[in-house]
């Protein structure tokens, strides 16, 4: 597929992403449903639904014949090579149902195994994260690469905890409580996919997190990936968009973080 492709379906996944992020922008701070899926705080609104709608409709129509992968209306089938669409039309509900303003819609196309473009917009801050395979990645227009630190001890990190963290034997909080011990300043802002768009724009310089979705980290991995940073399984094996740990960094950091996240916690 050409590069005029990629940006086409780039255009096409910017646009539904600004009209849902609008949509959720409005949204904000009124009252709306809110329902609980599996687990009391792991929520969802009648935004996620509506957002998730808005996003297929207006993919759909510019492209037929492709397929979905979105979070809240399960997938839809086709031949192995027919490209396909993963969506989190709200990555932060957590926030978004407490009026807390850090949440984005993301949304990527794969095709046979491969990231195409990505896109992830924050629409309470403005920012439009965009990349094309091979093409690089963006903030607003501007280009965006990792940070340059190369040390551990000068990172800053981020994470996030699995929704059953209390049951779930790797829930990140035996590393969380290892890295701030070790000094470093840890975030948790509640959005993979911002968490990994930041990390692409440099503003952090290492993330972790388990049990996560393909729809809560596609877009950030291919932005990461076009910014220059690096993006494996805790012991820097291939990572996995369908299951398995993250580990994701400017790539100067990386070893120093597998380390620590494949050590044996005492
Ligand atoms: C969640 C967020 C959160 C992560 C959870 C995700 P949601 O997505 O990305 O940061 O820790 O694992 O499920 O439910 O807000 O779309
Ligand atoms: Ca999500
Ligand atoms: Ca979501």
């Amino acid at each position: 597929m050409s590069l005029q492709s990629h940006d086409h379906l780039l255009s096409i996944a910017q646009k539904a992403a600004l009209e849902a992020g609008n949509m959720l922008k409005e949204a904000f701070g009124t009252s709306f449903r809110i329902d609980s899926k599996e687990g009391r705080h792991n929520l969802v609104t009648e935004y996620d639904h509506r957002a998730e709608d808005m996003i297929i409709s207006c993919i759909h129509s510019a492209f037929p014949d492709h397929i979905f992968l979105a979070e809240e209306s399960g997938s839809t089938g086709a031949p192995a090579d027919t490209i396909r669409w993963i969506i989190d039309p709200l990555d932060g509900t957590v926030n978004f149902a407490h009026s807390i303003p850090i949440f984005c819609v993301s949304i990527a196309a794969e095709q046979s195994g491969k990231l195409l473009c990505g896109v992830i917009y924050a629409p309470m801050t403005s920012e439009l994260f965009t990349g094309t395979h091979g093409g690089g990645a963006y903030l607003n227009g501007q280009a965006l690469s990792v940070s340059t630190t190369d040390n551990l001890e000068d990172a800053i990190l981020v994470t996030g905890f699995p929704y059953n963290a209390w049951e779930n034997p790797q829930n990140c909080i035996d590393h969380f409580s290892r890295f701030v011990r070790m000094g470093l300043p840890v975030r948790r802002l509640g959005s993979a996919a911002l968490d990994l768009a930041y990390l692409a724009a440099g503003r952090f310089d290492g993330y972790w997190e388990v049990s996560l979705n393909a729809w809560d980290v596609a877009a950030g991995k291919l932005l990461l990936q076009e910014a220059g940073g690096m993006i494996t399984q805790y012991d820097g094996s291939p990572h996995n968009l369908y299951n398995g740990t993250m580990l994701a960094t400017n790539g100067r950091i990386h070893k120093a973080m597998s380390k620590i996240l494949t050590e044996q916690v005492s």
